[in-house]
């Protein structure tokens, strides 16, 4: 017997939770754990919420409440989306418990005593206005990579180039608005360069052929750009507080605190928590979405390592992104498929979701869910395979066995076939869940359970129940004997639906570790059965399709007000950034002539505010040149100078061409001064 204690990502309380989660991090940890304790494994899951951080400050600012207040509303609601769910945590705990406090202050306190952690003096953005010193998020400016004017303190999302404040022109505080000064500031670091060399890299590596290929991918990735010390502290009144004399305003980085969450709700579980962290027979494993992958397989281990008493982590079986129809799932544009909305309109149905997201599970790459493959899953596979065989078996044996378990003769070729399926799936679904194959072992569920039904179709008992009952007898045996497997084999998967079967077979639950032979015992009656899975409706299905394109449709017009469209059919869409960068201007014509040997071109001296330029146009055809003479024109004044007919033309002039190609000035129609811009 091996000791396990398996973690989820702690979710941040901000707010509440959608399938990319639930797919993400806690199903198949679900699946795993609860596949663990049917074995008789000593296992325990612990995950609670992460509800430190600045993103939670700033929702309490938006929201005009206390980061208290953010937290406690959304702790409650994602711990009774999991709860719904059947998410089977031995704990789910919070950051914001005083005995996390406790636990990760004295962390700190022992990597400080060690002498690990380096401590530095260093200057960082500080807003004199809201008093306080700034989160790289909070800072935007011009990005020196591509000039996007609001790229972020860490990152340019236009060119993706990852920043530090510093690097940002022209910065501002995204909580006044005016520019941060650099004030002085003590932090404490992490020195994971010097840890690299001395056994991260190595450790790493040799997990190469365990862990999954996207994990150790990215965690190479980071040790060939050279790991850097990383400060374990910020500025912030927010968090879990430096454990040190004279350190007001500093708490320890979300990063650092919330991992240290699984030891704190392991101790608030069980006062024998050692056992679980301290042991080196016990087995830790994180279940994370990839954008966690760093901080599991890098930073939380060397943190682990240098306190020096804890295990690391054997694996971290971190998955893809879930999408949403085609499309990103996005908290901040309301475009998921939230859980506690799904539970309102699908009550009853958790098993249906969680077959769903565990059959398209982004295991190895992102995936999408859309609704109407929802729809097709749980009706091809789940009422007409899976549900159909049971029910079938049900309805059968009460006709022909008065709700009883039958006896059994010897079984035929027929008969072992099917047994040997039973066998065949069990050790397939064991094998898949212990390599965290999830999507794989449901597969083989399933497949069970069309076995059964090929079984039932090909031996018809219904056809022979007048002239040989034995023979019905002995294949309705079987045939439960398969229901009652698929009970057990189903439970990690889909534990509602699971604890259904038990009921119409009248049993408990056998351990899967003594699941060698038969379950069921001749002559104990059964239970009464219930429909599994109800057919979903095309009715149903529309009706999210259309809640999800009308809050799509909401956050779109609502970019629309913000970054107007181009309406000009057939030219592509041009971002807003692109726009800006023509220089377009109020001008007056001050000469005109034309250009000899051509009879489209003139040539224009232009009033534009500060200068007067010369700019060739090609509107010889519609205007004399003496009755343009003081006319207003928009010029586009940065085009590139380009030399016409000998003559450097600085910019051009805008008109406006009917479907007969006649050009028109296009020009204020109030007065407006040379050199006013448009935009
Ligand atoms: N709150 C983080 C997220 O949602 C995950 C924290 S995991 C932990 O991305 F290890 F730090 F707890
Ligand atoms: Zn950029």
């Amino acid at each position: 017997m091996s000791r396990y204690l398996v973690t989820s990502a702690l979710p941040y309380a901000n707010g509440p939770l959608h399938i990319g989660h639930l797919a993400g991090a806690y199903l198949p940890a679900d699946i795993y754990v609860r596949y663990l304790r049917l074995t008789g494994e000593d296992v325990l899951y612990v995950c609670g919420s992460d509800e430190h951080g600045v993103p939670i400050t700033l929702r309490a600012r938006k929201e005009g409440i206390s980061p208290q207040q953010v937290v406690d509303k959304y702790h409650g609601i994602i711990k009774k989306s999991f709860e719904d769910f059947g998410i089977s945590f031995d704990i789910y705990h919070r950051t914001s418990e005083k005995i996390h406090h406790e636990t990760a202050q004295e962390f700190f306190k022992i990597l400080y005593d060690k002498k690990i952690l380096i401590e530095e003096e260093s200057e960082q953005y500080y807003d004199e206005e809201a008093k306080m010193f700034l989160a790289d998020r909070y800072i935007t400016g011009t990005c020196p990579n591509c000039g996007n004017e609001n790229a972020y303190g860490d990152q340019c999302e236009r060119c993706g180039k990852s920043l530090s404040p510093r690097d940002l022109i022209n910065p501002h505080s995204q909580l006044s608005g005016k520019p941060p000064v650099l004030k002085k500031t003590k932090h404490w670091y992490l020195p994971l360069d010097k840890m690299q060399k001395e056994w991260l890299q190595k450790w790493i590596e040799s997990k190469k052929d365990e862990w999954k290929i996207n994990v150790y991918g990215q965690c190479k990735s980071w040790l060939d750009q050279g790991l850097q010390p990383r400060a374990v502290t910020r500025d912030l009144d927010w968090g879990v507080k430096v454990p040190l004399p004279n350190t007001e305003g500093k708490v320890l980085y979300v990063w650092f605190d919330a991992p240290i969450g699984y030891i704190s709700a392991t101790k608030a579980l069980t006062k024998d928590w050692k056992k679980y962290w301290q042991d080196k027979d016990a087995r830790l494993i994180h279940f994370i979405g990839k954008d966690n992958i760093v901080f599991h397989c890098i930073i939380f281990p060397a943190m682990l390592k240098a306190h020096g008493e804890f295990i690391i982590p054997e694996n971290v079986p971190a998955n893809e992104f879930l999408n949403l129809e085609g499309d990103k799932i996005s908290t901040s544009r309301n475009y998921a498929v939230w859980l506690n909305e799904y539970l309102e309109d699908f009550p009853a149905k958790k098993d249906e979701l969680r077959y769903v997201l565990t059959s398209i599970a982004p295991e190895t790459k992102d995936s999408d869910f859309s609704w109407k493959d929802y729809q097709a899953r749980v009706n091809n596979e789940l009422v007409a395979t899976f549900g159909n065989f049971v029910n079938r078996t049900l309805v059968l044996t009460q006709k022909y066995c008065e709700n009883k378990v039958p006896q059994h003769d010897k079984p035929t070729d027929k008969d072992e076939e099917c047994i040997v399926a039973i066998k065949k799936a069990k050790k397939k679904i064991s094998e898949c869940i212990e390599q965290f194959r999830f999507r794989e072992a449901l597969a083989e569920l399933i497949d069970l359970s069309r076995a059964g039904n090929k079984y039932l179709a090909e031996t018809e008992p219904w056809k022979i129940a007048n002239d040989n009952l034995e023979r019905v007898n002995t294949i309705l045996y079987v045939s439960l004997e398969v229901v009652a497997y698929l009970a057990v084999l189903a439970e990690p998967f889909l534990p509602g639906t699971s604890t259904k079967i038990l009921r119409m077979l009248n049993i408990q639950k056998p351990e899967w570790k003594n699941l060698e032979g038969k379950i069921l015992v001749p002559g104990n009656s059964l239970g009464q059965s219930e429909l599994l899975f109800p057919k979903i409706e095309d009715a149903e299905i529309e009706k999210q399709i259309q809640k999800l394109h009308s809050t799509k449709n909401m956050s779109e017009a609502k970019s629309e007000i913000q970054n107007p469209k181009s309406e000009i059919a057939g030219k592509p869409e041009v971002t807003y950034d692109e726009f800006t960068k023509m220089d377009l201007r109020i001008a007056t014509i001050l000469t005109a002539e034309r250009v000899p040997q051509t009879d489209k071109l003139l040539k224009l001296t232009l009033d534009t505010g500060n200068e007067h330029r010369t700019v060739v146009s090609g509107i010889a055809k519609d205007y004399e040149p003496e009755t343009i003479i003081g006319q207003k024109v928009l010029l586009l004044a940065n085009l590139a100078p380009r030399k016409i007919k000998g003559i450097e033309s600085r910019g051009m002039i805008l008109m406006a061409e009917n479907s007969k190609g006649e050009l028109s000035f296009v020009a204020p129609t109030k007065d407006s001064e040379n050199g006013s811009t448009v935009k």
